[in-house]
């Protein structure tokens, strides 16, 4: 006799008395949580359902690629970035700044009159090209923008200082290596309009709670170059040593001597370096007012027991500095670390700026912190402690079944609105794979909702270490949510 032949109806009933309650069934199956190590994750051998289709890579198309020293954040990264543009924004905002956001593209004359010509930047670095008949440059670094901007805006009429942050890109032809990219972020801060002591302090701890926020241990090199009254005197003075030092000197110096001599201090050349040792140092060049202005600020960094080294070579690679200048370098008790010898931030005053970019008379005080070289460190730390997943507490919503897979898209749009973030994957239909992904991302807890607990309005929570389980109201999930990631 034939077989009897089913009836639609008896499938799906079939089906569906099957599928009830298995996603406890299922999930309790599943082992407790291990530790996931990076090995085990390794692509798989394709499993039926979820196989990965093999396709074909056509060779003749040339895969685009990014411009050599310019990279992407990978998405792994993200958590780093975000610690760190949120400690920049707590320390701006908590010394009072107000974020500046600009074009990244701007009138090139504006960086080559406040910059400088003889400086790297815009000898060797600047990205300029025409357009529209315009001589337009990539920005470089944000001063001269935000000193623009403060022009634009008339604020000089503003209640003083003004006090601006910024957190954006800047673009430097740069021979590209660790930590010096062609495209690189910065963190800066600006105080317009008030000249004293008490500003350039304030900048100079705020650089340097920045850099403490992150979790990086630093030193804050400062100096001071004196009024253009001093440096010119003082020019002279270290010219002469120079020339009576020239065949020394390395042929990179031996072209600075006239076109821009201060910068043969900041040289890293070895011979370079025992010439400068000897030479005449600007502090001896500063005039009463100066030296008494520096004095101030080194009370006060004491005051706030700041740790800095005064450094008689520091002179930075830009022209529009006066007095205060200085730098904020990684102590790194790596001896071997690559990140030692480049600076994490610099910034000094700029009182002729604003008047000298045709503006009202204003002084002016900032500092830049080099992003990408904190996340080069917070990422190197990382690597050596083996932090795989994100120390954040988090909770995996998993589900089993088409109903289950709409009513969760629902439950997490809900959790979502009460600013409740969670983990799923809604595309991955095997329960197995979801408490795999679970453990891999480091979820305390999975929310398992299969089709009884649809119907019950119940849903599992699976404590991820030990396996064990309880069922509870979904009325509930938001608070219980709450309470587990505490
Ligand atoms: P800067 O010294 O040219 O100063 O740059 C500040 C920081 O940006 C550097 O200390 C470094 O950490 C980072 N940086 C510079 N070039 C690169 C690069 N190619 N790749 C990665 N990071 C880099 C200025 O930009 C001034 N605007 C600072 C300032 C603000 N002065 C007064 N206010």
């Amino acid at each position: 006799m034939p077989p009897k032949k089913k009836t639609t109806k008896s499938v799906k009933k079939k089906a569906a008395s099957a599928k009830k309650s298995t996603a406890s069934k299922k999930a309790s199956k599943v082992a407790p949580k291990k530790k996931v190590t990076a090995k085990k994750t390794a692509p798989k051998k394709a499993a039926s359902g979820s196989a990965k289709k093999i396709t074909k890579v056509n060779k003749s198309v040339r895969t685009p690629q990014s411009l050599r020293g310019m990279r992407d954040i990978h998405p792994k990264d993200a958590a780093i970035w975000k610690e760190l543009f949120h400690n920049a924004e707590n320390i701006a905002e908590s010394y009072g700044f107000a974020r500046l956001q600009t074009p990244i593209l701007e009138e090139a004359s504006l960086f080559i009159k406040s910059i400088g010509k003889g400086t790297d930047i815009i000898d060797k670095e600047m990205y300029v090209f025409d357009f529209d008949g315009n001589k337009l440059a990539l920005q470089p670094e944000m001063t001269a923008v935000a000193v623009r901007s403060f022009i634009n805006h008339g604020m000089h009429v503003d209640p003083q200082p003004v006090k601006m942050w910024y957190f954006s890109p800047m673009y430097r032809h740069d021979r590209p290596q660790a930590g010096r990219y062609r495209q690189f972020y910065q963190f800066g801060a600006e105080t317009f309009g008030e000249k004293n002591p008490v500003i350039d302090a304030e900048l100079i701890v705020a650089a340097y709670n920045f850099v403490k926020d992150c979790g990086i241990d630093a030193q804050v090199r400062v100096n001071s170059i004196g009024s253009l009254e001093d440096r010119k005197n003082y020019i002279v003075e270290l010219v002469g040593y120079l020339r009576s030092k020239r065949s020394y000197l390395s042929e990179e110096s031996k072209k600075r001597i006239n076109k821009n001599p201060l910068r043969i201090l900041d040289s890293k050349d070895e011979g370079d370096r025992m010439v400068i040792e000897d030479a005449p140092q600007i502090i001896d060049w500063l005039s009463e007012d100066s030296k008494n202005y520096f004095m101030k600020i080194l009370e006060y960094l004491d005051e706030l027991e700041v740790p800095y080294v005064l450094d008689p070579t520091l002179v930075r690679g830009l022209d529009y500095y006066c007095d205060t200048v200085f730098e904020i370098f990684y102590e790194s008790h790596d001896e071997e670390s690559n990140m030692k010898e480049l600076a994490l931030g610099g910034g000094g005053r700029y009182d002729g700026l604003v008047e000298m970019l045709g503006g009202q008379p204003t002084d002016g005080c900032g500092f830049s912190m080099g992003v990408d070289r904190l996340a080069l460190i917070l990422k190197q730390r990382q690597a050596q402690e083996g932090i795989l997943t994100s120390k954040k507490p988090c909770v995996y919503m998993a589900h089993l079944g088409d109903q289950a897979n709409r009513r969760m898209l629902k439950i997490i749009e809900d959790l979502r609105r009460e600013g409740i973030q969670v983990k799923h994957n809604l595309a991955k239909a095997s329960l197995k794979g979801q408490l795999e992904q679970a453990s891999r991302q480091g979820c305390s807890h999975a929310f398992i909702l299969g089709q009884k607990e649809v119907q019950d309005g119940t849903i599992i929570v699976r404590d991820m270490d030990s396996g064990s389980q309880e069922t509870i109201d979904q009325k509930k999930i938001g608070r219980e949510i709450t309470k587990l990631l505490g």
